[in-house]
Order: C-alpha cells, then structure tokens, then sequence
C-alpha cells in the first residue's frame, strides 16, 4: 500500500515520556525506558512523514504539559488537517497554558480524576495535590465558557480501579456541575510486565459494587445531562478494534508500537520513523505477520486487551517480547 492509500483515523504520539506523579496503575512507574521529550524538530519530522491522519492524541507514557512546545505542536497538528486531543492529570494546568493550547486548536481536553478524595487520591496518584488539580480544571472549563469555545470537548476519564470505584458517582457528579461534556469511565489495562503485584491487586475487584456504582452514576448523569461512557464487563471479545489498521502509537524517540494499549517499544515495536519511512514500517513484515494473527484472532500482543475484550479480570498468556 503506497503513503497516499493510507489513511489513518487515529494516531498517538508522545510528547514527552517524563512525568510527575507516580500512579499505582501507571505503566511508566514501573518500567525502566529511557526518559526524553519531543523536540519540535522532531516532531515536525513526524508530521511531514505521516499518511493523512483524523485525529491525533498527543499524549503517551507521560505528562503532555511538561513538553514546553506543547502548544506548538497542537497548532502544527491542526494547521495539517488533524484533529488533537491529549489527556492531562491537570497539576500544571493554569490560565495562561489553557489559553495557548485554545488559541492553537486542541478539540479535546480529558482530565485524569479517578477520586474526589484526597487522601486516597495521593495514595492511587502519588506526587500533585488534588486540591490544586480540581481547581486547575475548574479554571480551564471556566476559561472555556468566558471564552465562548464551542469546538472544544472537556471530559473527565476515571479508570475503574478496585480501590476508587465507589468515587464514580462523586466525581460524575463534579464534572455534571461544572458543565463538562463527558465522563469516561475506561478499564485498567494491567497487563503489567513490570510488576506482578499490581495485577494482583487489581483481580480484587467486587463485581456486585462495581455495577453498584456504575448504576448510581448513571443516574446522576442523566439527572444531569451529562455523558457517562462505561466499558463492558463480559469475557468474550465484543468489539472491533481498528487500530492494526487504522493507526499506531508514536513514542517520543520514534518507535512505532501497535497502539496506545501497547505503548512499549521494549516489549513489542514495528519500527522506527526517524529511522524509515511511515509507508517502509507500516508495510513491514512485522506488521503484515502481526496483522495476519490479529484477523485470525491468535495475535499474541492482543491476547490480554482490555479494550478488545471488555474485561478488566480476564486472563491469558504473557504476550512475547520483540526486540525489532
Ligand atoms: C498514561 S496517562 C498519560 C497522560 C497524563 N499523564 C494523564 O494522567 O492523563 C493517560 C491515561 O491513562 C490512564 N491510565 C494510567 N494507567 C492505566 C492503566 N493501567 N489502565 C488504564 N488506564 C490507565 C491515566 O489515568 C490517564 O487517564
Ligand atoms: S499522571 Fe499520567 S503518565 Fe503520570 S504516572 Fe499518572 S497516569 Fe501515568
């Protein structure tokens, strides 16, 4: 398939890898990649390999706010036809770092709040203070709204932890009264290489309190009006994933990995774009094998997804390593 046949609908690329909390369920908190920013150069270099590409989420394994060009690279984004988003824990969020990342284009704003709770914020999400967070992102969504910005989606995402889950309601409830348009509550995917433990921990979840809170969320968002997005809990597979065909995640130092579920060079990579061409990998044999096994449903990298297969407690084998 020639650049021109390809059309991406989603892309993923790094701004930074670095960040500054320690969350429990955060994979970047238990690996050992090389730490490193995006540079602008190379991100320039990025764009101007890519196929067209819809959307692009400007986020990875770490915190996008502290690449200083962030907002250079939204406008970059959205002067090439895309559409940008990027999920933020909020704690560097202020005024003036809303207003540039409007005024550049960002069409999507996801902060990352999974308790109301201080207490058991800092032990879930180590390093910023939640009070200081809420008040970040009310400050944002107020800017918004003084700024009249239609195009611009806020939405909060809680991912479905054990230890969290009966915050759900509070915070639907928070984001409800602060006129935010979505609150996505997604699946942990603990598909950890890195510490066994924290799989452990996470198989602890109460069915019975899970669809508990879920149901008393529910209502409040649509008392509300608010959009509360919940994942599936069944065991089989149930949804079409797109991304082996229709895009990839981009790490800050090139590599190209399968998706933002697989977002670790070390543990599996298709190659690396300051190193080739987008068409040269895109069309490799890495990924024409991978492709092959993910139709058939045998794909290895895939086996433990919980986007794929709904389910925050389903278990298989440990996905290979590839050291392409
Ligand atoms: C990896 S973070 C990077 C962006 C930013 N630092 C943030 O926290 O929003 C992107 C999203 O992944 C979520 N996340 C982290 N670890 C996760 C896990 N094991 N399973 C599911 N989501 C996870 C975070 O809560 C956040 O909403
Ligand atoms: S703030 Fe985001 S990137 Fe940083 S440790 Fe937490 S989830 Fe991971």
């Amino acid at each position: 398939m020639k650049l021109l046949d390809i059309h991406l609908t989603r892309i993923q690329i790094e701004p930074t890898n670095r960040c500054n909390a320690r969350c429990v369920i955060c994979r970047r908190t238990h690996w050992n990649r090389e730490i490193g920013d995006l540079s602008l150069e190379n991100f320039k270099k990025i764009l101007d390999k890519l196929p067209k590409t819809e959307r692009l989420h400007l986020q990875g394994q770490g915190e996008p706010l502290l690449n200083a060009d962030l907002d250079i690279m939204v406008r970059l984004a959205r002067q090439s036809g895309m559409s940008v988003g990027l999920s933020t824990n909020a704690s560097l969020l202020n005024k003036s770092k809303a207003t540039k990342l409007f005024a550049a284009g960002i069409n999507r704003l996801n902060f990352s709040i999974d308790t109301l709770d201080p207490e058991l914020f800092q032990k879930t999400r180590p390093g910023p203070q939640l009070d200081r967070i809420l008040q970040n992102i009310e400050v944002t969504v107020l800017e918004r709204e003084r700024q009249g910005i239609a195009d611009l989606h806020l939405s909060v995402t809680v991912v479905g932890k054990p230890s969290t889950i009966h915050s759900l309601p509070d915070v639907v409830n928070w984001a409800a009264s602060l006129k935010m348009d979505s609150v996505l509550l997604q699946n942990v995917n603990y598909d950890f290489q890195y510490d066994r433990t924290i799989n452990d921990r996470i198989l602890e979840m109460d069915i019975p309190k899970y669809n508990e809170y879920t149901a008393i969320a529910q209502r409040i968002a649509e008392k509300k009006g608010l959009k509360l997005l919940l994942p599936s809990l069944t065991s089989e597979k149930n949804i079409q994933c797109g991304w082996p065909y229709q895009g990839c995640n981009i790490t800050w130092d090139g590599y190209i990995t399968l998706c933002c579920l697989q977002p670790d060079p070390d543990i599996y990579r298709f190659g690396n774009i300051f190193q080739e061409g987008f068409e040269e990998i895109w069309n490799n044999k890495l990924y024409r094998q991978f492709r092959k096994s993910f139709a058939k449903g045998t794909a290895v990298l895939c086996s433990k997804c919980p986007a794929l297969y709904g389910n925050m407690w389903h278990h298989s084998e440990t996905p290979v390593r590839n050291q392409n």
